[in-house]
């Protein structure tokens, strides 16, 4: 009898195993993670569904010279997904986060009102495989277009987030606030 319970036992949890990974085989095993191409990056800037920071469509003088484009000027945009967190007066509150699929554009300018120039993006998508450990992917490209991109999607910012991850310390510009989930716009402009 006993024997017969261990038995019954041992059969009621190999069946459980077997069903709990034959689960964890068809229905829990997350997706393979997908890679964003430079082509795929850039598309996305051209969607409809954009506004500008504080909604000022002027091109502005980039705060920092020497902060890799010198003497340009500069527009920043976000995706309806990214505007729907700037609640702080059209910034995101300090310590927030931005969700997946958040996309923020920097178009720049060779001068005030001149030709567009290079276009520098940040896509939060934790799920990508060239995500960088904060959930963003990072690209640079010149003149619109994908090809030789002097950042390519694929080096998962190594270029930028050590200047992103600026803080009000460490800032070589006086009244910067800091960044706010590695966006500088925010510590930077009013
Ligand atoms: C040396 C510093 C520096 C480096 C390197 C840098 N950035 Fe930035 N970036 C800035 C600053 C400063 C701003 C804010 C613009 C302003 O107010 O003038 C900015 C703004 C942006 C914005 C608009 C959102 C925001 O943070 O305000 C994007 C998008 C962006 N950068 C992408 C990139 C990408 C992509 C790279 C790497 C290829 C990169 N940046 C490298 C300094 C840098």
């Amino acid at each position: 009898m006993k024997d017969k319970s261990i038995f019954f036992s041992a059969l009621l949890l190999l069946t459980s195993l077997l069903f709990s990974c034959q689960d964890s085989f068809t229905t829990n095993s997350p997706p393979p993670p997908v890679t964003v191409s430079d082509a795929d990056l850039l598309a996305l800037t051209a969607a409809p569904g954009f506004a500008f920071y504080k909604n000022a469509p002027d091109t502005l003088p980039f705060t920092l010279n020497g902060g890799g484009h010198n003497n340009s000027f500069i527009r920043v945009r976000f995706n309806a997904k990214a505007q729907s967190v700037l609640t702080d007066g059209g910034k995101l509150p300090v310590g927030g986060r931005f969700p997946d699929s958040a996309l923020i554009v920097k178009d720049i300018y060779t001068a005030k009102g001149g030709t567009l120039l290079a276009t520098a993006i940040m896509l939060r998508l934790p799920a990508a495989a060239n995500a960088d450990a904060n959930g963003w992917v990072w690209g640079e490209y010149n003149s619109a277009s994908a090809s030789n991109p002097p950042a390519p999607a694929s080096q998962k910012g190594s270029q930028c987030t050590a200047c992103h991850s600026t803080t009000a310390a460490s800032s070589p510009v006086s009244g910067d606030t800091g960044n706010r989930d590695y966006v500088r716009t925010f510590g930077l402009r009013p």
